[in-house]
């Protein structure tokens, strides 16, 4: 402990946050390690620390404790309010319902926010794209209400609620108003789902009504994936439902560098989970192979959150210089390094 006599006005007083790290499985527990390095070391420049509220979650808790999501994790985020969480992987057709969908459902994140930005000094055939996916968060098809009708026969229901639609709304314009973007694509299928996407709509519009310096457009969901393509220098913040908004992702990571590029942010009013986009990679998993980048860039957003611009800034300046270099890169991104090797390069770069 600093003695109060050793303080001195032009250092400000070491800060502590305690946050719950969900390193989760897959290539997750890589990326989470990496990252958690990455920011030990920026934050002791500036005085800001770290304490780490280890939880396991999906099939590893399972083993562990009997519960998918345990009672420990919940207690951690509903104390901490901030997350720093990897990818859990969710069984395919049977098993247990995603932890991912479960949290954001039980802390009501409802705004998944998704900033896609090159990198300075990585190549990319789209150059300088900053565009931002806000994504509805809990609800549409990811109710989980499915029901076998009869044998051969399943049914899922897409659920659309005027006050989900508009705090997610709320929160993409006031974020462009508060940070001066200019434009707002809805993205829907409401001539088909006239009801369900009419309503998110409906919603969005009425919200739109109050931001006039922002400009209000509406796009149907295929067209846009081949906008998008074509020219995504003409969306700005994209607002969108659930499973939507989750494809739209992946393929605008594709802009960036892929899924090792994506940072994301579940927000709540009184809670925050920061995550990549991408998902726990069982193909590269355990081969030192994982871009931990996507995780850092979203530990950068929680920075922010957390008000503690100077660490984000180290940690965003060290990642500029390793990727102008461009000679300790992981293979996603061209390159021929490990997690590992590259975790040690934005460390140096600090
Ligand atoms: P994925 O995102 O795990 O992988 C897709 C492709 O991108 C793979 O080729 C993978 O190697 C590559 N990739 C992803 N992240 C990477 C990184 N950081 N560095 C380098 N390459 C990377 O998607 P997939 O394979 O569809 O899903 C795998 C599992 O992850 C599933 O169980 C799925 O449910 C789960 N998942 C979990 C999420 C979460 O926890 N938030 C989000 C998305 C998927
Ligand atoms: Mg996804």
């Amino acid at each position: 402990m600093t003695s109060p006599l050793n303080h001195h006005d032009s250092h400000p007083p070491a800060r502590t946050h305690k946050i719950t790290l969900i390193p989760g499985d897959g290539i997750g527990p890589e990326v989470t390690d990496a990252t958690v390095a990455m920011l030990e070391t920026a934050g002791r420049a500036h005085g800001c620390s770290f304490e780490w509220h280890r939880q396991d979650a999906g099939a590893d808790a399972f083993k562990k404790t009997g519960e998918y999501i345990p009672k420990a994790l919940y207690d951690s985020l509903e104390t901490n309010r901030v997350g720093l969480k990897g990818p859990v992987t969710t069984p395919i057709g049977g098993g247990f319902a995603s932890i991912n969908v479960t949290l954001r459902k039980k802390f009501e994140l409802f705004a998944n926010f998704r900033p896609i930005r090159n990198l300075a000094g990585l190549h990319s055939r789209y150059p300088g794209v900053d565009l931002i996916i806000v994504r509805e968060n809990t609800e549409d098809l990811y109710a989980g209400l499915e029901v076998m009708v009869q044998p051969g026969v399943a049914m899922g229901m897409k659920v659309i609620t005027e006050k989900a639609s508009t705090r997610v709304a709320k929160f993409a314009f006031e974020y462009a108003a508060k940070h001066n973007r200019k434009r707002i694509h809805s993205i829907h299928k409401a001539n088909i789902m006239k009801l369900t996407d009419g309503l998110f709509l409906d919603s969005a519009r009425k919200v739109a009504a109050g931001f006039p310096q922002v400009e209000y457009l509406e796009h149907i969901i295929d067209n846009t994936c081949m906008q998008l393509v074509l020219n995504p220098y003409q969306y700005d913040i994209i607002l969108t439902e659930n499973l939507y908004g989750d494809i739209l992702s992946d393929l605008c990571s594709a802009f960036v560098g892929g899924l090792g590029m994506v940072p994301g942010a579940n927000l709540g009013e009184n809670c925050a989970v920061f995550e990549a986009v991408h998902g726990s990679a069982p193909d590269i998993a355990g081969k030192d192979m994982a871009n931990p980048t996507a995780l850092l860039r979203s530990a950068i957003l929680m920075l922010e959150h957390l008000d503690e611009f100077a660490t984000a800034e180290t940690v965003q300046s060290a990642l500029d210089k390793v990727y102008t270099e461009g000679t300790v890169l992981t293979r996603d991104v061209g390159g021929k390094s490990g997690t590992k090797a590259f975790t040690d390069a934005v460390i140096a770069a600090m």
